[in-house]
């Protein structure tokens, strides 16, 4: 059958991945499989502060510019990913906080300055940022971060602000897991979007990440919750996702985790403000899981050897 881009590109939306740079660089069915598959790509690291500041004002765009540089040959689009974390920080930036040597007053102006240098670099290039990402804890609370600590909550408003000053034209969007149907945490960035729009503040979009595991079961009121961020006048989109399952794998979980993306695929297709679908890497050869959920994996639509499973019908049968 027909790639599924090309399914994608019929059905009005976008069919993305995370590229793992090492990857693209050294196989070559990974480069092609990306290239044929996808119509948006987003860096699984790349783009991510510690990748792209290593140490204090020393920047390595390399790999950030490769992938850019890949989407504009294959007529892709660029997920930008991510700006504003508590995780994968540059440790001469948390050993600063922690010691005192960076007062918050400086940190703003250093979080400012990585926004701004970051979103004016790729200009243009990206459709949609993940200005901030993973900014709540599951019972609604603003996450503990160094940012919330040291700058208190308007970082989040003053971080799509920069963003958008750097690139008007990207959306802008939040980005979390554990939200795909209605719950406390989902409940908390309904209220931040609406009262963040209510204030003028630039933000457009609202990111599912969607990382599933078939054993916790499959989320409710998915379709209701990207109702109300629409209401809202903001697009929606499924950012990263994959469905996991404690190994060994079997035909039975391969079924359901089959299912599972094709319910998620058809959240968003049924959402007129849902664009954008996107992979967190389409291939258990590359897959972040086994490394940091134990004993479980096999969480992509393509087996270590690009074979596809159930769930790439699902996701070709249901574009
Ligand atoms: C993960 C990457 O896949 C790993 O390679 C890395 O070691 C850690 O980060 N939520 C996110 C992503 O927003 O950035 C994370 O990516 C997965 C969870």
């Amino acid at each position: 059958g027909p790639p599924l881009r090309v399914l994608a590109d019929r059905a009005g939306v976008r069919i993305g991945t995370a590229v793992d740079m090492t990857a693209l660089a050294e196989d070559r069915t990974y480069r092609r499989t990306t290239a044929r598959e996808f119509d948006s790509v987003t860096a699984e690291n790349v783009m991510k502060w510690e990748s792209v500041e290593p140490q204090r004002g020393v920047y390595d765009w390399k790999p950030a510019d490769d992938l850019v540089h890949f989407a504009r040959a294959h007529g892709q689009v660029v997920r930008g990913h991510t700006l504003v974390w508590h995780s994968q920080l540059p440790a001469w930036l948390t050993t600063g906080v922690a010691d005192g040597s960076i007062d918050a007053k400086e940190l703003r102006g250093i979080l400012r300055e990585h926004i701004t240098t970051e979103v004016k670099r790729y200009k243009g290039r990206i459709q949609q940022w993940d200005v901030v990402n993973e900014v709540f804890e599951e019972d609604g609370s603003l996450r503990n971060s160094i940012w919330l600590q040291q700058l208190g909550p308007s970082y989040i408003a003053d971080a799509f602000r920069w963003a958008h000053a750097a690139d008007p034209k990207a959306k802008l969007f939040l980005n979390d897991y554990n939200v795909e149907g209605v719950n406390a945490k989902s409940t908390a960035y309904y209220n931040l979007a609406k009262g963040l729009r209510a204030q003028g503040v630039p933000v457009q979009g609202f990111g599912i990440q969607g990382h599933l595991a078939i054993q916790y079961g499959f989320p409710g009121q998915v379709a209701e919750n990207l109702a109300r961020f629409e209401a809202l006048g903001m697009q929606t989109a499924f950012t990263e996702v994959d469905v996991r399952m404690i190994l060994p794998a079997d035909a039975e979980k391969a079924a359901t985790q089959a299912d599972y993306f094709r319910r998620l695929l058809d959240a968003c297709l049924g959402a007129r403000g849902c664009r954008s679908f996107t992979v967190w890497g389409y291939t258990d050869r590359y897959s972040w899981v086994p490394g940091v959920f134990a004993g479980q994996g096999a969480a992509t639509p393509m087996d270590e050897e690009y074979g596809r499973k159930p769930a790439y019908g699902a996701v070709r049968e249901g574009l």
